[in-house]
């Protein structure tokens, strides 16, 4: 079957521990150093000091042996060197600089959240009984990790890294400029966008629904009034509702909700997938809201300068 699923991040930032704390305020776990896990998940992102912001490490599964068997010969006629350890197969991103880790499993299953019915014109599901949206509701935290969107100066080389080379699926594409990548049945694990250097463009945080979206950005814009980028919203492609806010590091970070799911590859490839879709529609409602650091970080030149003194 090949990739299985996304499992976590590695952020490098200059105040890793800042980042930590605003993470722990927001419901995330402390399972290790540097380590944040969720109810089910021990790691969903893994932070150390770095010079700039950006990711070091990236985590992803596969379900065999012979699945790193395939992927590294693959990576090997892209003409790359991945390592293979116990288990274990690690590459560098040629582009964006990460490290890709692969390794044999999958991410452990979630708890679901409580039951949640819903009153619609005619269809009243809830009967006599007040929702648990307003009544002792408690949402989760974030659930966990589900999508990375990097910024990249050679779209079509890192399609091929991610694609031919480690086997993510194409789920949508914004012509051949953006491209929806899934490694697992989320309609997106990654998405790759065009930027002037590799940048993070932000992490994407599962939530329970949209009162679980609505609860947690509400309580980080109390504590920082002027984080909110865009959000609440829809997502055209994809489907998840969204609200993007800023981390205490300057990084983008997404709440969302109720993804598109995809478990038959071929009746969605058949049926579903577009290539023509309109980068500046990025949700059904308000798109013209939309701050220009949605598609750029505000703190893109400071990256591009501390990667050139990084030599990189
Ligand atoms: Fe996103």
């Amino acid at each position: 079957m090949g990739l299985t699923s996304l499992l976590d991040l590695e952020l490098a930032v200059p105040a890793p521990d800042e980042l930590q704390a605003f993470w722990e305020g927001h419901g995330m776990r402390v399972t290790g150093p540097g380590m944040l896990g969720s109810l089910d998940r021990p790691s969903l992102l893994r932070l150390r000091e770095g010079a700039y912001r950006h990711v070091a490490e990236m985590r992803v599964a596969c379900e065999t042996e012979s699945d790193l068997d395939a992927i590294g010969r693959r990576l090997e006629r892209l003409g790359l060197a991945p390592v293979r350890g116990d288990g274990v197969l690690r590459c560098p991103d040629p582009i964006l600089d990460h490290t890709v880790v692969v390794q044999i499993g999958a991410a452990a299953a979630l708890t679901p959240p409580g039951p949640r019915s819903l009153n619609r014109p005619g269809r009243p599901e809830r009967l006599n009984r007040r929702s648990t949206a307003c009544l002792g509701h408690a949402p989760h935290a974030p659930r966990r990790l589900g999508h990375v969107v990097f910024g990249t100066p050679d779209v079509a080389a890192s399609r091929a890294f991610y694609v031919e080379g480690l086997g993510f699926k194409v789920s949508d594409s914004i012509g051949d400029m953006a491209y929806f990548l899934r490694c697992s049945p989320d309609h997106h694990n990654i998405l790759l966008m065009p930027s002037a250097v590799p940048c993070l463009n932000h992490y994407a945080l599962e939530m329970d629904d949209i009162d679980a979206i609505g609860l947690a950005g509400a309580k980080v814009l109390a504590q920082r009034p002027d984080c909110s980028i865009t959000g609440i919203g829809r997502h055209v492609v994809g489907a998840n509702l969204f609200w993007y806010m800023l981390d205490p590091t300057g990084g983008m970070f997404e709440l969302y909700a109720d993804m598109d799911q995809i478990v038959d590859d071929e009746k969605w490839a058949a049926e579903q997938f577009r290539d023509d879709w309109d980068p500046f529609t990025i949700s059904r409602w308000n798109s013209s809201a939309v701050r220009a650091d949605f598609f750029a970080p505000a703190d893109i030149d400071a990256i591009a300068k501390a990667r050139a003194a990084a030599g990189r």
